[in-house]
């Protein structure tokens, strides 16, 4: 979809030795070329127009989208294996063709964003790389186990329900390929919001143990989707910035208040209870009051100490060895093409 071919330098690039650190507060005096290039640069920004691959951008601003594009993307693939886990257990064929396209669609999401990424000169294989040493971060979410089948309804109507309140934003970052990437990502994601909700009502509709079993997963998923939206604001070092540059609209607080007062009226239609004694109503502020989120959980699962990091990087690492025949296929097929296609040209 986004490949470097669309990475042709502005002709007007400057050639000056660094490119500035951020929007405001440049230290360094800067060249009068790189000065125009982030003139143009700001401009653009200001009037709400995207930035492409070819233009110029400040090497913080393309770092920042690196950062969190691929934090991004590798957190669609390793949310395949919390679900994948429950493909040949689904309890009809319906559900399991529904859940089969829904895990393939993450998938697909990851690769939309790893080649939006590399639009900006980095490489799969470096992203990847990254991934799999645990230097490179993924959504805290997919760290936790899937437990019942409830599980399986409960990501798509809460996971994939913050996953869509944070990421309908993101069609409108200020980077192009991002951008546009995502507004194919929140169609599918919607779609999965609705099978997981849908799915989730069946069980509610039924025994006495399955809406025990729904409830549990809600117990057990609800702060973590809270959490998922990141650190308070004022404990969030990239947001100011990346609220500067466009790239994020909305900060994590305010998008986890969105989710809060969106879910609260879906749960009351399910029939089942959001775990939080402090949950109600505040009438001045017009939102839901919420209560504490467990951030020390939080910051211990982000840095690789939940119940499920180190099964997650091993499910991942040892997928890419096994397919390591297959880019070596990919690769030999390509160079085939290449060959017989360089001796018709010289035959013609
Ligand atoms: N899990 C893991 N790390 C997290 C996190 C989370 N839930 N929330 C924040 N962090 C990390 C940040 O990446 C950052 O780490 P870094 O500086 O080392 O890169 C650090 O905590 C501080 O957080 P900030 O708020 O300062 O970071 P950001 O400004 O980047 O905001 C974010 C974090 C809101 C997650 C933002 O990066 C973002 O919107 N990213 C794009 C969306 C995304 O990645 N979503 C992940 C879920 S995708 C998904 O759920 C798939 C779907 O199919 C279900």
């Amino acid at each position: 979809m986004y490949t470097q071919s669309f990475n042709v330098p502005d002709t007007t690039e400057p050639t000056g030795a660094k490119a500035p650190l951020s929007l405001v507060g440049v230290v360094s005096p800067l060249s009068e070329q790189d000065a125009a290039a982030q003139t143009r640069f700001d401009t653009k920004l200001n009037a709400d127009q995207k930035i492409e691959p070819q233009d110029w951008m400040p090497e913080a601003y393309r770092k920042t989208l690196v950062r969190q594009i691929s934090q991004h993307a590798h957190s669609e693939i390793v949310g395949m294996l919390p679900e994948g886990n429950w493909i040949s257990r689904a309890p009809s064929l319906k559900r399991k063709a529904i859940l089969i396209a829904k895990v393939q669609d993450e998938g697909g999401h990851g690769l939309y964003l790893y080649s939006a990424a590399e639009t900006l000169g980095t490489s799969r294989d470096q992203m990847l790389a990254d991934l799999h040493s645990g230097k490179a971060k993924y959504s805290s979410i997919f760290n936790y186990p899937t437990l019942t089948w409830a599980d399986v309804g409960v990501i798509g109507w809460l996971v994939d329900g913050a996953a869509i309140m944070n990421q309908i934003p993101l069609c409108r970052c200020s980077y192009g390929p991002y951008a546009r990437a995502m507004i194919r990502v929140c169609k599918e994601e919607s779609f999965h919001q609705r099978q997981g909700y849908e799915s989730l009502l069946t069980l509610m509709r039924g025994t006495a143990e399955q809406q025990a079993m729904v409830q549990d997963a809600v117990n057990r998923w609800w702060w973590k989707c809270l959490a998922m939206f990141g650190p308070p604001d004022s404990d969030s070092p990239n947001s100011v910035q990346g609220m500067r540059w466009g790239i994020k609209r909305i900060s994590n607080d305010d998008l986890r208040q969105k989710f809060v007062d969106a879910t609260v009226p879906q749960a009351e239609v399910l029939g089942v209870r959001l775990p939080d004694p402090d949950l109600k109503w505040n009438e001045a502020r017009q939102h839901y009051d919420f209560g504490a989120i467990d951030w020390d959980e939080f910051w211990a699962t982000v840095n690789g100490n939940g119940p499920c990091n180190k099964e997650r990087l091993a499910t991942r690492v040892k997928a890419h060895q096994e397919g390591q025949w297959v880019r070596e296929a990919a690769l030999a097929y390509a160079h085939k093409q290449a060959q017989k296609n360089s001796l018709k040209q010289e035959a013609a």
